[in-house]
Order: structure tokens, then sequence, then C-alpha cells
């Protein structure tokens, strides 16, 4: 089975947490403060802050920039669930803001009409990879006076117009579980140029320990600690850093056989009929082509979009489903005042699969995923002999 995705772990991960099982430090030591000091140099940003997910480090994020009961935040409807949830776990309330068909970024063009007197933040996921306008979300932040927090769970290694994605937001949240460009088995990181969001958030990320302050107990290094606010343990340990370390160090050989291997989709899938990539956005970018999302065109076949995946299956290729947008979600859906106003992506979601894409995928994966792809496609084309015969109880063509 060709999976959706593959952590691309190599010996020098595998040495590195030998030796640091072999060192006795596990938890958060200074591995960790080695890995966080590399992300933060390779992003050129003041500061990163490790956390046991992508989740906790969005969770802390929020908090640190100042969320709170009664705000709304701007979100998409596209993402993986953390995004909204950490949101309420802050008291805060979700507002979804409907996505571009072609790139199912949030459309910023939608963002005005859904801002309130409450509106606090936005909160944009850069989906699969490819970085949402940034020109434009500064604009609307500016303007409205909002904070911006960003998702770049799909985003590590892209940029926009030349500057680092992690670079733009007040706060942005990278996530390292094992599908994504870097893992660390289960992290995610915080990267951040305020000094005060990056305070309060390394003290949430421990329980609340303010590590700064002189101790009320005794003098410094008697090991005495002071618990000023309910805090977490999404603390970030050498563990996970012994695998970020070397991830880190080949994240762009890693990024760019991603982005060969999505050139060789798009290239291929150009002769595949009621299949569309994701489109380019037209500003300048780099893409993190975490994901090679497809959309298709339901109107000329005769299957679903679940039927294609589950015959793709029985080929040997497994693709995944990049999301069950947030507003159909029973969680979510009493929170939605008109669901019409996400018809886009109500759309979308019909019609969206994922195609396996990882760094160690080879050229004939690529063609084999395609071919699959196009004989499903073909088997289903409605018109076609073999969709007619299926029709007719013809069974397989
Ligand atoms: C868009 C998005 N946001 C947030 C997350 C949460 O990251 P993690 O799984 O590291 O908690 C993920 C990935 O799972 C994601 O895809």
């Amino acid at each position: 089975m060709i999976p959706y995705a593959r952590p691309s772990v190599g010996d020098a991960e595998i040495a590195e947490v030998e030796a640091c099982l072999r060192s006795g430090w596990l938890s958060t030591g200074p591995r960790a403060q080695r890995f966080e000091r590399e992300l933060a140099a390779s992003l050129g940003v003041k500061h990163a802050l490790g956390a046991s997910s992508g989740t906790a480090a969005l969770h802390l994020a929020v908090l640190a920039a100042g969320i709170g009961p009664g705000d709304e935040v701007i979100t998409t409807p596209m993402t993986w669930v953390s995004t909204a949830n950490v949101l309420l776990h802050a008291g805060a309330r979700p507002v979804f803001v409907d996505i571009e068909p072609g790139t199912l970024n949030i459309d910023c063009r939608r963002i005005p009409e859904a801002v309130t007197p409450r509106t606090k933040a936005l909160l944009p996921v850069h989906f699969a990879g490819q970085p949402c306008d940034e020109d434009a979300l500064a604009t609307l932040a500016k303007e409205h006076g909002l904070l911006l927090i960003e998702d770049a769970a799909h985003a590590l290694g892209a940029s926009f117009r030349g500057k680092p994605i992690g670079t733009f937001g007040d706060a942005t949240m990278f996530s390292f579980h094992p599908a994504k460009n870097l893992t660390t088995g289960e992290g995610g990181a915080l990267v951040t140029d305020s000094d005060a969001i990056a305070a309060r958030a390394q003290r949430l990320r421990f329980h609340g320990i303010d590590q700064n302050a002189e101790s009320r107990f005794g003098g410094r290094g008697a090991g005495a600690y002071d618990v000023v606010e309910a805090g977490f343990k999404y603390n970030f340990t050498d563990l996970q850093a012994a695998i970020g370390l070397h991830q880190l160090a080949r994240l762009g050989e890693m990024n760019a056989r991603r982005a060969q291997l999505a050139d060789q989709y798009l290239a291929q899938l150009a002769d595949v009929p009621h299949v569309t990539p994701l489109e380019r956005a037209s500003y300048p970018h780099v893409n993190a082509w975490h994901l090679m999302v497809v959309q298709l065109e339901l109107e000329a076949l005769t299957a679903t979009r679940d039927q294609v995946i589950s015959e793709l299956k029985e080929k040997g290729v497994a693709p995944g489903l990049h999301f069950v947008p947030l507003h159909l979600q029973t969680l979510y859906r009493p929170m939605v005042d008109d669901p019409s106003k996400l018809a886009v992506a109500t759309d979308a979601f019909q019609r969206i699969l994922s195609l396996p894409l990882y760094p160690d995928m080879t050229d004939a994966d690529v063609a084999t995923v395609v071919d699959a792809l196009a004989g499903v496609v073909r088997r289903h084309t409605r018109g076609s002999a073999s969709a007619a015969s299926r029709r007719a109880g013809g069974g397989a063509a």
C-alpha cells in the first residue's frame, strides 16, 4: 500500500535518539534548547518554543496572545479540528469564513463581512503548504486592529514574497506530527518575535511556573519554584528534539524532494480528465507541498469521492482526506449562523482527496498513483463504455 504520508527517518535521527537515551536526559534539556535555537535561526525569528504537539503550541499561542472569553477569532473551516478546538479551550468563538475554490485557503475578500466588535484575531491556515495571501492578512489585521495568529502546521519551509512563513503573524504554530514536513514523533512549536508572547507561552507551557522571577521561597538555584497561573504540561522533550535536530538539518532537502514529486504529479495529472490539483496562488511564494490535494469533477463522474478512495485502496493506494470541514462537525454545526456562507468549503469537501506525497516516495510510486487514479476515473466517467456497462450490471470494466 502506498500511504498518503510517511515520515522520512534517517540513521542520524536513530543514532541521536540512542545517544539521547544513553545520556540519561530524556525530558526537556540541552537538545530541546538547541532545537529551539536552530529553528528560530532558520526562520529568522526571535523565539521558538517547542511543545508536545502542534495543537499544544497553538493553544499556547492563542492564550499567550491574550485571546479569551467573549473573543471571536476568524478562521477557515478547511482545517484540522485543533485550529478551532484551542479557541474553545480559551473561551473564544471560532468564526468560519469560506475558502477560495482553487487553493482552498481562506478567502481574504470574505473576511471583512465576518468582523464584529468582538473580533480579536485572524487565524489562517496555510492549507496543504501553500501560503495564504500574507499582504491581504496584514492589511486586514491592521485595518481592524486584529492579532494575526497563524496555523502553519503544513507550511514549515514555505515562504511568501521571499519571507519565511513563521515571520508574519504575532505568533505562528508548526506541527511535527509524523505526517508533517518535519517530524519529532509528535511535537510542535510556536514561533514569535514578541518577547511578551514568548514569556507567557513559556510559563503556560510548564504548569504556569514563573522561572524568571526570583523565587519567593529562597534564592536562585535552590530548586524552589513559583506557580503564578494554572498552566499546562506541554513541554518539548530532548527525545523529540533528538529526532527534530536532524530533520531540521534535512528539511530543505526533504522539501525539495516534495516539490520535485509535486511537479511530477502536476505533469502527469494534466493528462487525467476530471481531476484538478490545487490552483497555484498568483503571488510569489514557495509551497511547502505538505499535501497533494486534488479535486474531482463529480459532475462528469458516476462515482462519489468516497468510492474513488475505496477503489484506490483496492489498487494499493491509500489517499488521505483533508479535511472534513469544521462547520459540518457535530460540535461546530450549531455555532454556524448561516452555513450557506460556507458553500465553497461544503462543495470542496465532496471533491477532495490527498494523493500520497512524502520525501521517500519514488518517481515510480507517483506513476503508480496516477495510473490507479486515471483507471478509477476512466471507469466512472459518465457516458464512457465502462460506466455504462457497470450501470447495466456488467461488473468491473
Ligand atoms: C492544519 C492543522 N492544524 C493543526 C494541526 C495539529 O497539529 P498536531 O497534530 O501536531 O497537534 C494539524 C495536524 O495534525 C493540522 O493539519
